[in-house]
């Protein structure tokens, strides 16, 4: 299986590793850092092993800790019970607003002594920046910047449908059911609360637009969450249930990646990281794959950043801490492991030239929404709301999206509830 990865930069990053190795050859594998993280798809895993292959090279161990399950869920659970004993990972993938509820326990630790040396402050944009900061010290550092509101499409099954990539939800519902006349499963789906979370949010935003976005799943407004929008978003919403299978019930999110790549489906509704299976596989964003803007949402972007927040530690496994979050945002890693991710650095002064299109495209989007207002931070992907809010959300879009008579309104008013619950 042919791999993305274009030839220059791979052998660039060989070259590194053979270079950083031969260099800490006369080092014995001493400190290492153990990392929690839920990236185990194909896409995901040959990303998260750039940075093993990076520590490696230094001469630190790698322990993984790999916890299966999309949008990391389960991870944060095992995570939770970890630190409760007392017994945390150097590192663990903690995102947007978690991070600050990790830094008010205080377990996290500071990481300023390497963001001073390599001049983050002067690397990253203020709305990454400031994530990453817990009492003004960087405690955790992004590995990327995903977007959320995407839709991947196969072409051969757009043009056996004879439809185009649609850009409204009208277009989506038209082209979906020509799908399914020439016998193919319109939108793939997987039935797990965060990917019904993800496909809703997107919904939301292109019925309601970016500003109600903000109001509903980001300020909470609590007349927003149960506005007449709101019932609208729902509905709409649930109405893409006519385009998925009978199966979708439990779907893994890669899975449903695949039956785009196969061909079983035509289209998908999901961040990405999507992405980084079309890569795995061997496919060309543009010709064998397709991407565009979730539909009716071009003038957005749900921005999602990973990043690994830093447990406090000490001695030998700091060192090892501090060299795993330096080399987090040196160019060799944000290249490669972007590359395979589907994501895009998340630092903005790198060469894009290695990128497809899609990558392309989502960093033109990123940097158009962020000076027109589009720029909001994904509920799906834990970047807007506590764990605990989300949580709440997730289950009442889940329960209405599987519930065969919950009025949208009667959603609605549990929105509100949900938001009302977790203040
Ligand atoms: C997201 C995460 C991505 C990807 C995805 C599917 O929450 O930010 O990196 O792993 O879940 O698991």
């Amino acid at each position: 299986m042919r791999t993305n990865m274009p030839t220059s930069l791979f052998r660039k990053s060989l070259l590194g590793l053979t270079v950083a190795a031969a260099m800490s050859a006369a080092h014995a594998q001493t400190a290492e850092v153990e990392v929690l993280h839920w990236w185990t798809s194909g896409g995901e895993a040959r990303a998260a092993n750039v940075l093993k292959e990076l520590m490696e090279a230094e001469g630190y161990g790698w322990e993984d800790f790999a916890v299966a399950g999309g949008g990391g869920e389960t991870a944060m659970t095992v995570l939770k019970s970890r630190a409760m004993s007392g017994n945390p990972p150097s590192a663990a993938q903690i995102k947007g607003p978690e991070i600050q509820e990790w830094g008010e326990l205080g377990l996290l630790g500071s990481l300023e002594e390497v963001a001073m040396a390599e001049g983050w402050d002067d690397l990253l944009p203020a709305v990454v920046s400031d994530v990453m900061k817990h009492d003004g010290e960087y405690v955790a550092v992004p590995v990327n910047v995903h977007r959320v509101n995407w839709l991947w499409a196969n072409p051969e099954v757009l043009d056996e449908a004879g439809v185009e990539m649609p850009t409204t939800l009208d277009e989506l519902f038209a082209a979906g059911e020509a799908i399914r006349e020439a016998g193919y499963i319109p939108l793939a789906h997987g039935g797990q609360a965060w990917q019904d979370a993800t496909v809703f949010e997107s919904v939301l935003l292109a019925t309601g637009g970016t500003e109600f976005y903000q109001q509903a799943l980001v300020e909470l407004d609590e007349e927003a969450l149960g506005s007449e929008q709101m019932v609208e978003a729902l509905e709409t919403f649930k109405r893409l249930r006519e385009l998925m299978d009978e199966d979708m019930s439990g779907r893994d999110w890669n899975i449903a990646t695949s039956m785009v790549i196969n061909g079983d489906a035509g289209m998908q509704l999901m961040g990405d990281w999507a992405k980084g299976e079309f890569t795995a596989a061997g496919l060309t964003a543009g010709e064998d794959y397709l991407c565009a803007a979730a539909p009716g949402t071009q003038e957005a972007f749900t921005f999602n950043i990973d990043s690994l927040a830093m447990f406090r530690v000490e001695g030998e496994e700091q060192e090892a801490q501090h060299a795993l979050a330096r080399l987090v945002l040196e160019p060799t890693f944000q290249e490669t492991f972007n590359l395979a991710k589907g994501s895009i650095p998340a630092r903005p002064d790198l060469d894009m030239s290695e990128f497809d299109q899609c990558a392309q495209q989502s960093l033109e989007d990123f940097q158009r929404t962020a000076e027109a207002g589009g720029l909001v931070p994904s509920m799906a992907h834990g970047m807007a709301v506590r764990a605990d809010v989300q949580g709440a959300i997730f289950d009442v879009v889940t329960n209405y999206f599987n519930s065969r008579d919950m009025a949208a309104e009667e959603a609605a008013r549990r929105m509100v509830n949900a938001a009302q619950a977790a203040l």
